[in-house]
């Protein structure tokens, strides 16, 4: 079960090297998720660029003249096109937001390390994201669905704070229906949660109201055998975490997602460290065992 989602092109570029040199990409669509999030599809204009991209990294994005921001990778089009979805929240994630079709940006990376998907052979898996969260978690699930087959119970669970807040809805139900195709295959539950309804919206929801916790089950008859996948904000992933150690699932099958400040992302600039850790090159997936005492750090 290869993790890797390989974009098509001519050369293979180690991203290593020439670290801090963008290379150009162009805006091919735009979806527009929520009111201040912006889903952006981009194609390499340089013709000929290899990336090997693992599901939980990140890219460097860089706007003319604005500046630069880690942004995690949504999706990886089948045509080889990269997938990044942003909040609007300053300068640069404005500007990113703002570019229209066939207006460009920089791109470096991928950077940083990846779900575990390598090792869920055989395993069950939870994957519980909290509103933008579930971009990082997106590749894993398109993953996680294409080897259904490989694996044991998948249980998606996905909060948002209204269902006007919630983002990638329209495929939620090509999730849920993405049935075991193997005879035996185990189930895929595929569940969203939101924190609040707002009047005007009550009659047309039809999903659950609450924390995004709450969708967890309440017991798991084999947890030594259950890998969870948690993204969100860090609040609700100190919750999570509480809650799947207490479901007896083992910290080293605990993987989170963890955000901080960069600048270089590779290593050098020491602007993302955490503790002995740098969030760039060590992260930004952790298992639970390595970062379980920093989580203890309110606003990390
Ligand atoms: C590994 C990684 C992956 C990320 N993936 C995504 C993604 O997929 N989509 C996305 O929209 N954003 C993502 N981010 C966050 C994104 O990098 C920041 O929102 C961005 O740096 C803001 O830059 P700005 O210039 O637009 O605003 P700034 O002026 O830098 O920030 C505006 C406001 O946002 C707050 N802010 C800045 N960075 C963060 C952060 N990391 N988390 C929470 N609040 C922050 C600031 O404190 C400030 O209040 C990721 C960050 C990391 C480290
Ligand atoms: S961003 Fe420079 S060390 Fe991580």
């Amino acid at each position: 079960m290869s993790a890797g989602l390989s974009i098509n092109v001519q050369n293979l570029v180690n991203p290593r090297q020439n670290s801090f040199v963008p290379r150009v990409f162009t805006v091919t669509e735009k979806t527009r998720e929520t009111l201040d999030i912006v889903t952006i599809k981009a194609h390499s204009g340089d013709g000929g660029v290899r990336l090997e991209v693992h599901p939980g990294q990140f890219n460097m994005l860089y706007v003319h003249g604005i500046g630069e921001i880690p942004v995690s990778i949504s999706a990886v089009g089948s045509d080889g096109s990269l997938i990044h979805t942003v909040r609007r929240v300053g300068p640069v994630s404005n500007a990113l937001g703002s570019l229209r079709i066939g207006e460009s940006f920089g791109v470096r990376g991928p950077y940083g390390t990846h779900w575990p998907l390598e090792s869920l052979h055989g395993r069950s898996v939870i994957v519980l994201a909290g509103g933008l969260g579930l971009a990082p978690l997106r590749p894993a699930i398109h993953h996680l669905l294409k080897f259904r087959d490989e694996l044991g119970d998948v249980g998606i669970y996905c909060g948002a704070r209204s269902p006007a807040d919630r983002i990638f809805a329209s495929e939620f139900a090509r999730w849920q229906k993405a049935k075991p195709r193997a005879t035996g295959a185990k189930s895929i539950e595929v569940r969203v949660t939101v924190d609040r309804v707002p009047d005007h919206a009550k009659a047309a929801w039809q999903g659950e109201i609450g924390v995004v916790t709450s969708l967890l089950p309440r017991a798991l008859p084999d947890p030594d055998n259950v890998t969870a996948l948690i993204c969100g904000p860090e609040v609700m992933m100190r919750h999570a975490v509480q809650d799947l150690l207490q479901l007896g699932i083992a910290k080293e099958h605990i993987y989170l997602s963890l955000e901080r400040n960069m600048k270089c992302a590779v290593g050098l600039c020491g602007h993302c460290q955490l503790s002995r850790y740098f969030v760039c090159r060590d992260g930004p997936v952790f298992s639970l065992d390595r970062v379980e005492r920093l989580l203890t750090v309110k606003e990390l």
